[in-house]
């Protein structure tokens, strides 16, 4: 069937906009709704047996799993190994005996990812994928896959394939916890609970379109632009900063917030814009001084909170996005989405092609 824009401008927006559908049309396949509880389909493999993970993907999609390496550690404590597939093909890495080995892809046909896959059978590790297109390559050389349910994606950007992803991999990661014995019934259920109010939460956080469409303006006039977080949200960070500079062509880095003293305060002045990302979650304090560094230094900073953190926080800085309290397990999932919203009007306000930004493929299946 032919796929339209309905009444939005650019396929980038519509598929912003079916997030809150998407995530939990994919929940829906995971969590039992009576219940609350995680489950997967029948694996090949033992989960409670996994010596390691190993995690590989490309671009948004290595983003997702670099989520994942935090919630695994975090919830299942599993070791974890994570690499974009470019790099992991060909390092030879070792891999451990019975260990897992988890691809991340959209379309399932990205070359360097399918390539690392091949590497990771001959090093006799389960597969298991995480995909989009259910009739792909990656899909069918997988001893397992988990959908994601996002339907088509056409904006070469990544947007609700991403956030399906998280909360494939934030279902997996509470089934490999709760197969390691490492939560109890209560802290599944609780996580359960929060993911399943992420389809609400997500509705709240697109209400925020108006506002970051307004600060866009200011991030439209920007060179360069800088994007803050820690823990699970500096991969948010990573992909805040990707999602900006494929569509409006500002360059644009993310970088975890403890390490901005490392290098990038020396490039803080009023003309870049930093975008800090700070959930109130145990991190907030780290995160907050870090904003502070920045500020001191004459940094522009858009801060996103919810409103504990904004009132905290809030007075210190030039601009503020109040969004809902969830619980922290679930924050990368809804921060998300501000990062796709003001990429998504400073492109337009830059006037660049949104669905099809130059020189990039939405499918990458060359070398
Ligand atoms: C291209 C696309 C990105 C995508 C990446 C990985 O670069 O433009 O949006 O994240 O490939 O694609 P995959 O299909 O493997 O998720």
């Amino acid at each position: 069937a032919m796929i339209g824009k309905g009444e939005h401008r650019h396929f980038m927006l519509k598929e912003i906009y079916e997030q809150p559908q998407v995530i939990g049309d994919t929940l829906n396949a995971f969590v039992q709704a009576t219940t609350g509880h995680i489950t997967l389909p029948d694996l090949p493999f033992d989960l409670a047996a996994i010596p390691r993970v190993t995690v590989v993907a490309c671009g948004t999609a290595f983003y997702a799993g670099m989520v994942a390496k935090y919630w695994l550690e975090q919830i299942a404590r599993v070791p974890v190994e994570l690499d974009i597939a470019s790099e992991f093909r060909y390092r030879e890495a070792p891999m451990p005996e019975g260990g897992l080995a988890l691809f991340i892809s959209q379309s399932g046909e990205t070359l360097d990812t399918l390539e690392a896959l091949r590497y990771a059978k001959r090093q006799k590790q389960h597969i298991l994928s995480v995909i989009n297109v259910a009739e792909s390559t990656i899909s069918r050389e997988s001893d397992a896959v988990l959908s994601t349910l996002a339907g088509p994606e056409i904006g070469v950007a990544s947007t609700k394939a991403f956030t399906t992803q998280l909360t494939v991999l934030a279902c997996f990661a509470i089934a490999v916890a709760r197969a390691r014995g490492t939560i109890t019934r209560e802290q599944e259920a609780e996580m359960s609970t929060a993911l399943r109010e992420v389809p609400a939460r997500a509705v709240d956080v697109l209400n925020h379109d108006e506002r970051l469409r307004q600060l866009a303006h200011d991030v439209s006039e920007a060179r360069d632009a800088l994007y803050l977080g820690r823990g699970t949200s500096y991969p948010i960070a990573l992909e805040g900063a990707l999602k900006l500079k494929e569509i409006s062509y500002i360059h644009a880095e993310g970088y975890a917030a403890g390490e901005m003293k490392h290098g990038p305060i020396a490039l803080i002045d009023e003309n870049v814009p930093i975008i800090a990302l700070a959930p109130n979650d145990v991190l907030f304090e780290k995160t907050a001084s870090n904003i502070m560094e920045a500020a001191a230094r004459g940094g522009k900073v858009l801060l996103l909170s919810d409103a504990k953190g904004v009132e905290r926080m809030g007075s210190k800085v030039t601009w503020t996005v109040t969004l809902p309290e969830v619980h922290a397990f679930v924050a990368p999932i809804l921060y998300a989405i501000p990062m796709q919203l003001l990429a998504y009007h400073t492109a337009v306000i830059k006037g660049t092609d949104v669905d099809q930004p130059r020189n990039l493929a939405k499918s990458v299946t060359v070398e």
